[in-house]
């Protein structure tokens, strides 16, 4: 195992990372693993790589929605008030002008422990997503959080669909008071705090806890920082975090993918339900993430398509076949979950313990 610190930069211009990159691998002190000029590049390179630290511009890694406890060493290459003050807010260890103060950057990348940042947790990220309408992916989320909570897990359900917002209603969520929602976190996106965040969760009697879309479905794309942080900071405070995802793969969604470990498909089993998915995975391959799909097959029953068809259309075969059950609908429409000692419930328990990796029988 190497001593040095282990670097992802946070830098825009490409010639500036070429020249820190080739000064900081140079100078023997550290080494330089990712570097990144987007803030949604950032955001992943840090959780995927686990970096001793960042060294970045204050811009970047505030719009990244912080760096989640990794060490940060901001840079610029001119001095600004305004740049120091984000560099604080951004929570670094040091400011340094480049290339003036390079020798004072490496020599403090090497006071950096190399040991891996010591994060309390590492949740399981899951996302939920159906590609076309009704298949049941508000079923599965929401179920699948009570069955992880049921099995003693911390969940948080974020609903990330801000057009519709169905969560609220598949919850039974009283409309008054209004839930705090996404958008109240939208002010302090930027330097989110464990607290602040825990304020807006709002807990179900079943055991979770639910992060709601905004009320007003034009504040989604106002939000995109903020879901970003609140997943980043969620997924190092607790065990589980359950992704509901909306049915167009939008930006907010795209981002909020980035941190999942696992994507659900959920499909029915007809052809138009099919292609929905067949062209919802061509994008998700497309977007390069860490985490891998599993498709699960909801509202089953008897019909032209057979679980065996989803092996032949998408070369694996379905994680889960939940049945279709008429208990699902009505208690649906009464705002409350199905129990889980039924079929249908007992189904998603499963689905709840095969996310978690604990029954390995391939
Ligand atoms: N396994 C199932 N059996 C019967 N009805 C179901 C099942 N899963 C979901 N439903 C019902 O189908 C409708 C659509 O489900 P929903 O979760 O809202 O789908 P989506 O979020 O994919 O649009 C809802 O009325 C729901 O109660
Ligand atoms: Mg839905």
């Amino acid at each position: 195992v190497e001593d040095v610190a282990r670097i992802v930069l946070g830098l825009e211009p490409h010639d500036l990372a070429a020249q820190v990159m080739d000064y900081l691998d140079r100078s023997g002190r550290a080494r330089v693993v990712a570097t990144a000029g987007t803030p949604e590049k950032l955001a992943r390179a840090v959780r995927r790589l686990e970096p001793t630290a960042v060294v970045g511009t204050p811009d970047l890694v505030l719009a990244a929605g912080g760096l989640n406890g990794t060490a940060y060493l901001a840079l610029e290459t001119e001095e600004s008030v305004a740049s120091m003050k984000d560099a604080i807010r951004a929570g670094a260890h040091g400011f340094f002008v480049w290339p003036t103060e390079r020798e004072q950057l490496a020599r403090a990348a090497l006071g950096l422990s190399t040991t891996a940042p010591a994060q309390s947790k590492r949740a399981r990220v899951i996302a939920v997503h159906g590609p076309r309408g009704g298949v049941g992916a508000t079923f599965v989320a929401v179920h699948l959080s009570a069955a992880l909570a049921d099995a003693g897990r911390e969940v948080v359900l974020v609903d990330v669909d801000a057009y519709f917002a169905d969560v609220a209603a598949a919850i039974g969520l009283k409309s008054e008071p209004p839930p705090r929602t996404i958008a109240d976190l939208a002010p302090v996106a930027s330097e989110l705090l464990p607290g602040q965040l825990k304020e807006v969760l709002e807990p179900h009697p079943d055991g979770f806890r639910v992060l709601h879309a905004p009320h007003d479905a034009d504040a989604g794309s106002s939000s995109e920082l903020a879901y970003r942080s609140a997943v980043g900071l969620l997924s190092t405070t607790v065990d589980a975090v359950v992704l509901h995802l909306p049915r167009a793969l939008d930006s907010v969604a795209r981002s909020a993918l980035e941190f999942a470990d696992l994507i659900l498909l959920v499909l029915t089993l007809d052809v138009m339900a099919f292609r929905a998915g067949r062209r919802a995975l061509d994008l998700i391959e497309g977007l390069d993430l860490v985490g891998h799909w599993e498709i699960v097959i909801n509202r089953a029953s008897r019909s032209e398509i057979v679980p065996a068809d989803v092996h032949r259309v998408f070369g694996r075969d379905p994680l889960a076949v939940i049945p279709r059950d008429r208990g699902i609908q009505s208690a649906q429409n009464r705002g409350k979950l199905i129990p889980l000692r039924g079929r249908a419930g007992r189904r998603v328990r499963r689905l709840a313990r095969d996310v978690w990796g604990e029954r390995n029988d391939g």
